[in-house]
C-alpha cells in the first residue's frame, strides 16, 4: 500500500517546490486548462472562468498553496509541481489582495513565527485565531456564502473542533455560523475598492539596481547593491553585492517571482546559504520585507530598499546610527542620489569624506565636546538624515522582550530554532531620568549575553544547564537537541523558561536588562502560513 506523507512533510515539500520551480512563463490558457483538467472533478464550471468555490475568493500566494497543497493531501487531487505553480501564480494574480489588504498580518507571510498576536474582536481571537495564527484569516476576502463553507468544513474535516477549548463551553457552530461569518464578511470581503484600484493601476516597475540596508541580529548592520534583472514577464534573476559593518561580504544570487503585481518571492543562495525574499514592492521605487535563511527561517533581517537612478535623493540607512559625545566614527550613509555637498548639524564636523558615489557616501564624522544631544541631522544634497547624538546610555531594552526558541535535531525531522536578541540602548530626556516618556532611543549596541533561570522552577531543573547555550557575544540562543533525556528529572525534554540579561558597558558603568526566553518542543506542524 502507498504511504500517504505527512502533511508536515508535504507542506513544506509543496512551499520549496512552489517557490522553487521557475518554469517559463505560463500564459492563462494553460492555467485556465489545468482547472478543466484537474479541477472540475469536483468543482462546478460556471462560465467559461468562473468555477465554484475556486472563483470566490481572494488571497495572497501562499493562501493559494496552501488551499491547492489541502486538495491534494485531503481529496486526492493529482497535480504536477509545475502544473500547481503555473495555478497558484494565475489565481494570486486574479484573485489576490491589494497591498492595503495585506497591511498589519505581512508577518505570517515574512515567517515573523515569534509574533504574539492580539485582536480588537474577542469572538474572532477565541473562534478563529487559536489553532493558527488569526493572520491566515485576515489574508482572505471572501462573500458571506464562502466564510460559511469554510465554517462547514473546520467541522466537518475536524469535528472535535466542538470539544476543544474556547468550543465546548459555547456553542461553536452557532457562533462561527451567526456570530462570525458577518463579522467576516464586512470586515473581509470580496468586493472591494482597494483591489479594484490595485487592479487598474500601473504598477512599479522591479528591474533595475536596489541600494538595500539590513541588520542581522548576531551580524551586524549591512548593505548593498541589488541587480534585478527581468528575464520572462514577472520572473527575474538576482545579484546580491553587500558587505557588513566589518567588512565581510553579503554576497549572492537567485530568482524571484512577482505575484499580484507587488508580491516579490525570492530564493537566493548567499554566502553558500539558501534564502528567501518575502518583499513587497507595492510603493513605486521601494522594496520592503524580511529575507531569512531557508532551513532556519529565524535566522533573518528587516530588508528595505530604494530604487537607484530615480529622481529622488533619498537615505535609507546611516550606519552606524548613532555618535557618542566627543567621538569620531565612519558612517556609511546609503541610499540614492546622495551627490551634493554635505552638511552637518551644529556641533558635527566632517573630517574626511571617504568615497563619494550616488548611492553610498562615508563620512568621517566627528561630535564635539559640547554637541546638544538628541537626533542631528545630516544633509547631503537633496537629502536628509537624522543620526543620535548621545552622552551616556541610561537603560537598556532586551528586543524582542520575549521569544520562544526551540529544541530540535537529534536525528528528528526539525532543526533547531534558536532565537537571537539585541540590546537596545535608550538615553535619558531633556529631564535627565531613565525610564521616562521623554527617553531618546540610541540604536542597538553590542552587549554580553546571558542566560538565568526565570523562576523557582526553572532553577530547581536547572534549565540553564539543560536547555540551551546562549553566545555572549552575539545574543544567539542555540538550545538543545529534542527528546527525552534521562539526565533530567522524569527524562524529561530540553525544555526551559530562561531570563535573558544584556550588559552594555557605558565608561565603566555596567547597564543591563533583561527578557524572556522559553525553550519549547519543534513546532511539528509548519505550512507556509502559520
Ligand atoms: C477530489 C475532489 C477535488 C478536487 C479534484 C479539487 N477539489 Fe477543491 N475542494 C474539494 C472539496 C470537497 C472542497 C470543500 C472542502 C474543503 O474546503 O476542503 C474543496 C474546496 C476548495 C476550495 C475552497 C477552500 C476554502 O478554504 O474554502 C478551493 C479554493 C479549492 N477547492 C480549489 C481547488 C483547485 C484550484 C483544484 C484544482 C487544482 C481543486 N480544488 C480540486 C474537492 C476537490
Ligand atoms: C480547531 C482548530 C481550528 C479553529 C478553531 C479554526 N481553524 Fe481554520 N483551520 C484549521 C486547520 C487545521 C486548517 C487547515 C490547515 C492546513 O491546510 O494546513 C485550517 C484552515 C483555515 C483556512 C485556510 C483554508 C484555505 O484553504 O484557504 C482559513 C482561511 C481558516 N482556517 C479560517 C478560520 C476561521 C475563519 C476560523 C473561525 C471561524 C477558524 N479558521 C477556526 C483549524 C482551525
Amino acid at each position: 500500500m502507498k504511504k500517504t506523507p505527512p502533511i508536515v512533510s508535504l507542506m513544506s515539500g509543496l512551499l520549496t517546490a512552489a517557490s522553487l520551480s521557475f518554469i517559463p512563463s505560463a500564459s492563462a490558457a494553460d492555467a485556465q486548462n489545468i482547472v478543466q483538467q484537474k479541477c472540475l472533478a469536483c468543482h462546478v464550471e460556471e462560465g467559461k472562468t468562473s468555477w465554484s468555490r475556486i472563483s470566490h475568493q481572494r488571497k495572497t500566494p501562499e493562501g493559494w498553496l496552501m488551499s491547492i497543497a489541502r486538495m491534494q493531501i485531503m481529496h486526492g487531487l493529482k497535480i504536477s509541481d509545475d502544473e500547481r505553480h503555473t495555478l497558484v501564480k494565475y489565481l494570486a494574480d486574479r484573485q489576490g489582495l491589494a497591498p492595503s489588504e495585506t497591511e498589519g498580518a505581512r508577518y505570517a507571510l515574512e515567517r515573523r513565527l515569534n509574533t504574539s498576536e492580539s485582536f480588537e474582536s474577542q469572538s474572532f481571537t477565541e473562534t478563529c485565531a487559536r489553532c493558527h495564527s488569526g493572520a491566515r484569516v485576515l489574508l482572505q476576502r471572501r462573500p458571506a456564502s464562502e466564510w460559511e463553507h469554510l465554517v462547514h468544513f473546520h467541522l466537518g474535516q475536524w469535528p472535535t473542533t466542538e470539544y476543544q477549548a474556547m468550543a465546548r463551553d459555547r456553542d461553536w457552530l452557532d457562533l462561527a455560523l451567526n456570530e462570525m461569518v458577518p463579522e467576516l464578511a464586512a470586515m473581509l470581503p470580496l468586493q472591494s475598492k482597494s483591489w479594484d484600484q490595485w487592479q487598474k493601476s500601473v504598477k512599479p516597475v522591479v528591474a533595475g539596481s536596489w541600494t538595500f540596508a539590513g541588520k542581522m541580529p548576531g551580524k551586524g548592520e549591512m548593505h548593498g547593491v541589488m541587480q534585478v534583472v527581468e528575464d520572462n514577464k514577472d520572473q527575474f534573476s538576482i545579484t546580491l553585492t553587500g558587505q557588513y559593518a566589518d567588512g565581510s561580504a553579503f554576497k549572492g544570487t537567485g530568482e524571484a517571482i512577482l505575484y499580484t503585481g507587488y508580491e516579490w518571492r525570492a530564493n537566493l543562495t548567499v554566502d553558500g546559504i539558501s534564502m528567501r525574499q518575502v518583499f513587497s514592492t507595492a510603493k513605486t521605487g521601494e522594496m520592503q520585507g524580511r529575507m531569512f535563511e531557508r532551513e532556519h527561517d529565524e535566522r533573518g533581517f528587516d530588508f528595505s530598499a530604494l530604487k537607484q537612478g530615480s529622481t529622488q535623493s533619498s537615505v535609507i540607512a546611516i550606519q552606524p546610527e548613532y555618535i557618542k559625545v566627543g567621538d569620531t566614527v565612519e558612517l556609511s550613509i546609503v541610499g540614492t542620489g546622495l551627490q551634493g555637498d554635505v552638511v552637518l548639524a551644529e556641533g558635527l564636523t566632517l573630517l574626511k569624506d571617504v568615497t563619494s558615489d550616488q548611492n553610498k557616501r562615508v563620512l568621517q564624522v566627528k561630535a564635539s565636546n559640547s554637541i546638544a544631544t538628541g537626533p542631528k541631522t545630516i544633509r547631503i544634497g537633496k537629502a536628509t538624515a537624522d543620526i543620535t547624538v548621545y552622552d551616556h546610555v541610561a537603560s537598556l531594552k532586551v528586543v524582542p522582550a520575549f521569544q520562544v526558541a526551540r529544541v530540535g535535531g537529534n536525528d528528528s525531522s526539525t532543526p533547531k530554532i534558536e532565537a537571537a536578541f539585541e540590546a537596545e540602548a535608550w538615553a535619558a530626556g531633556t529631564d535627565g531620568l531613565a525610564g521616562t516618556e521623554d527617553d531618546v532611543r540610541i540604536g542597538f549596541m553590542p552587549a554580553t549575553w546571558s542566560v538565568e533561570p526565570f523562576d523557582a522552577t526553572s532553577a530547581a531543573d536547572n534549565d540553564v544547564h539543560f536547555s540551551g547555550r546562549m553566545n555572549a557575544a552575539s545574543g544567539v540562543f542555540t538550545p538543545a537537541l529534542a527528546g527525552p533525556n534521562p539526565e533530567r528529572r522524569m527524562s524529561t525534554n530540553n525544555a526551559g523558561n530562561l531570563k535573558v540579561i544584556a550588559q552594555v558597558n557605558d565608561e565603566g558603568k555596567s547597564v543591563t536588562a533583561d527578557g524572556q526566553l522559553i525553550v519549547t518542543i519543534q513546532r511539528w506542524n509548519n505550512p507556509p502560513i502559520p
